[in-house]
C-alpha cells in the first residue's frame, strides 16, 4: 500500500479542482510526546509500533498560506524567505503536495511562519505537516473530519497525526495495514498549571533524521525488543497521572521514557546520540534540582534541546536556574 492508495481513500468523492489564486490556510501547535514514538511498522504510511501520547504547546507551531499560483514550481517562504528548491526541507514538502495532485498539476506558494526552529528536534515536522493539511482541505474546501485529517498529516510526519488539537493528544497505534485505524485523538483532561520550559541548547539542523535513527533503532538495537512493553506501562501511568493531577508520577514517567527512547538508540549500530554536551550538563542540573526538592523534569526528542515540565508554583526557581528558558503554556 502506498501513501497515494491511502489519500485516494480520504478523498473518495471529494474534488481537488482550485482556480488560480485561490487561498488555504491551517495552523497547527506543535507537541511535545510525554509518552514517546518511536519505531515504524510500516515506514512508506508512518504506521508506528506502539501508541504515543503528547502535550501540544499553547502559542508554538507553523501557519500556513497555500495560494494557487503560476509558477512552474512550488515556491516554499518561510518566516519571509525563500527556501532553494533543493532544500531536503522544500522536497519533502513538493513530494508530500505531490500526492494530492495526481490529475490536477496545480503549483503553490507555500508560505510558513513558524515559530520554532526547523529540524531542531522541536516538533517542527509535527506542526509542518499538521498545518499543511489542515491548509490544503481548506483550499479545496473537503470538510474532513480531524480523524482523517490527522490520517493525511501522519503520511507527512507521525508525530504530525498529533498536531491536530490542543491539550493532551494520543496517538492509536492501529492494527490495520493500511493505517485507517492509525489516527489520533484527544485525551480529555486539562492542566492548566502544566508548563513546558525550552532550553535551546541549539538551533542547528540534526545531523541524523529521525526517520534514519528510528529504522536503525528497529532493525539492529538489541534494546528495541523491551520499548514496546516500556511504553504500555508508561502509556498507562501517564493517563493515570493526567487523571488525578499527579505532576511526580507524570515527570518522573515521561522522563523515563525519554531515557529508555535514546537509549535504545545508543545500543543500535552505527549509534544515534542526539544529546550534546550542554543536554548531558542540562541533564544533571535537572537532578540536582530534585535533590533540592524542586519538581522538575525533562524529556527529549530527536535533537539536543531539552524541554523542561514543572508547574506553574515553580517558574520563578526555573528562571533562576535557567535564565535562558522560554515558558510555554499548554
Ligand atoms: O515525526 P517524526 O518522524 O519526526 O518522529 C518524531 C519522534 C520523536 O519526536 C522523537 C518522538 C515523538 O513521539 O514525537
Amino acid at each position: 500500500m502506498q501513501k497515494s492508495d491511502v489519500v485516494k481513500k480520504i478523498l473518495a468523492g471529494k474534488k481537488s479542482s482550485v482556480s488560480k489564486l485561490s487561498q488555504g490556510v491551517g495552523y497547527a501547535p506543535t507537541n511535545i510526546a510525554l509518552c514517546k514514538y518511536w519505531g515504524k511498522r510500516n515506514s512508506e504510511l508512518n504506521l508506528p509500533v506502539t501508541p504515543s501520547l503528547s502535550v501540544a504547546l499553547l502559542e508554538k507551531g507553523a501557519k500556513t498560506i497555500l495560494t494557487v499560483s503560476e509558477s512552474e514550481k512550488d515556491v516554499v517562504i518561510l518566516n519571509g524567505k525563500i527556501l532553494n528548491s533543493d532544500t531536503g526541507f522544500v522536497q519533502r514538502l513538493c513530494h508530500y503536495l505531490d500526492l494530492f495532485r495526481e490529475q490536477a498539476a496545480w503549483k503553490l506558494h507555500i508560505d510558513i511562519n513558524m515559530n520554532i526552529p526547523v529540524a531542531a528536534g522541536l516538533a517542527s515536522s509535527a506542526c509542518g505537516f499538521a498545518a499543511i493539511s489542515i491548509a490544503l482541505n481548506d483550499l479545496f474546501h473537503w470538510e474532513l473530519s480531524k480523524q482523517d485529517l490527522s490520517i493525511l498529516a501522519r503520511l507527512g510526519s507521525g508525530s504530525a497525526a498529533r498536531s491536530l488539537w490542543n491539550g493532551f493528544v494520543e496517538w492509536h497505534k492501529g492494527e490495520r495495514d493500511d493505517g485507517m485505524d492509525s489516527y489520533a485523538e484527544p485525551y480529555d483532561v486539562t492542566w492548566p498549571a502544566l508548563r513546558v520550559g525550552i532550553v535551546s541548547i541549539t538551533h542547528a539542523e540534526k545531523s541524523v533524521s529521525s526517520r534514519k535513527a528510528m529504522q536503525q533503532t528497529v532493525e539492529n538495537s538489541v534494546l528495541y525488543e523491551s520499548w514496546p512493553k516500556k511504553v504500555a506501562e508508561d502509556l498507562a501511568k501517564i493517563k493515570q497521572a493526567l487523571r488525578t493531577n499527579d505532576f511526580t508520577l507524570l515527570g518522573s514517567t515521561a522522563e523515563s521514557n525519554a531515557l529508555a527512547m535514546h537509549a535504545t538508540m545508543l545500543a543500535s549500530w552505527p549509534p544515534v546520540c542526539y544529546f550534546l554536551p550542554e543536554t548531558i550538563a542540562t541533564m544533571h542540573k535537572i537532578w540536582e534540582l530534585r535533590q533540592q526538592g524542586i519538581a522538575v523534569y525533562f524529556t527529549e526528542d530527536a535533537g539536543p534541546n531539552v524541554k523542561l515540565l514543572f508547574l506553574e508554583k515553580d517558574v520563578a526557581q526555573i528562571k533562576q536556574v535557567f535564565p535562558e528558558v522560554e515558558v510555554v503554556s499548554v
